[in-house]
């Protein structure tokens, strides 16, 4: 299979490293792996054993066969359907970066009324409005998951171009020219049509970071990837608390809609999500 995940063994193994404010060092004396080997295959150049990969998951805190699948390239989400929910419909769209790297960010529709949403920037305004005029939208809001450029980047743009209300956590910390930005306490609930879009709160790879839940669909930024978290750069131990809380405690079929990787469900991340 070819795989298709964001986050290869390398970079789980960094992240859960760095989050828990270990070294290599510290790491290679608990693994008895030595240190360059470590780093060899943090940055991909080395494919750990099975035998290695158990030590390592072991003084990393991350689940052994869950952290196994990912490093023998043996588990990917399955494809999601585009018919997923009978409420809403979910247009993703594929941004590249300068740095190489792709980001999502989503157009959303309640299917009874056409009421329509934008859920971040991809960095790419221009795109975003191409799609929304594509598909002869009317977005109401633009919704941010956290301030990081790859998500709200353009975001002035956006909102001058499509006159839609934009709506973020109240830790957010956007960019001074984005004006009028409407924000949501944990839980607080947004229109969408027929539909109540609910904001859910969940500290870690940002202060501000949230996510947003509505019908059987949860849009996570950089909160959590299939088979892997978001970088911990406000907590660690946050991030993973919030996804405990606010994540996993949803019904299994609820598909989360990231901003980097394929798109999976809460059911498939509790199974397979080596964080957890
Ligand atoms: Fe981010």
């Amino acid at each position: 299979m070819a795989y298709i995940l964001e986050d290869e063994f390398g970079d789980i193994i960094q992240k859960a490293r760095s989050g828990r404010g270990l070294s290599v060092a510290q790491v290679a004396r608990e693994t008895q792996i030595p240190r360059g080997q470590l780093s060899k295959m943090e940055n991909y150049t080395l494919k750990p054993t099975a035998e290695r990969v158990e030590k390592i998951a072991a003084a990393l805190g991350l689940s052994t066969p869950k952290l196994l699948d990912i490093a023998m390239e043996r588990w990917a989400p399955t494809k999601w359907d585009v018919n997923f929910d009978s409420a809403i419909t979910v247009i993703p769209l594929s941004m590249t970066l300068r740095s190489g790297y792709s980001v999502y960010c989503y157009l959303l529709t309640c299917k009874r009324t056409k009421a329509s949403v934008i859920v971040d920037t991809g960095g790419n305004p221009d795109k975003v409005i191409e799609a929304v005029n594509e598909h002869n939208l009317k977005p109401s809001l633009i919704l941010i998951t956290h301030e990081h450029s790859d998500h709200a980047g353009g975001l002035r743009k956006l909102q001058v171009v499509t006159q839609a209300q934009v709506i973020a956590s109240a830790a957010v910390a956007l960019p001074s020219e984005v004006k009028e930005c409407t924000k949501l306490e944990d839980s607080a609930e947004i229109e969408l049509g027929d539909l109540s879009i609910k904001i859910l709160h969940t500290p870690g790879h940002t202060r501000g970071s949230c996510c947003y839940y509505v019908s059987k669909a949860v849009f996570v930024g950089d909160t959590i990837f299939a088979g892997s978290v978001g970088r911990g750069g406000f907590s660690y131990q946050s991030l993973l608390q919030s996804v405990r809380d606010k994540i996993f405690t949803l019904d299994d079929d609820v598909h989360l809609f990231p901003g980097h990787g394929p798109i999976t469900t809460v059911g498939q991340e509790k199974a397979h999500n080596p964080f957890f």
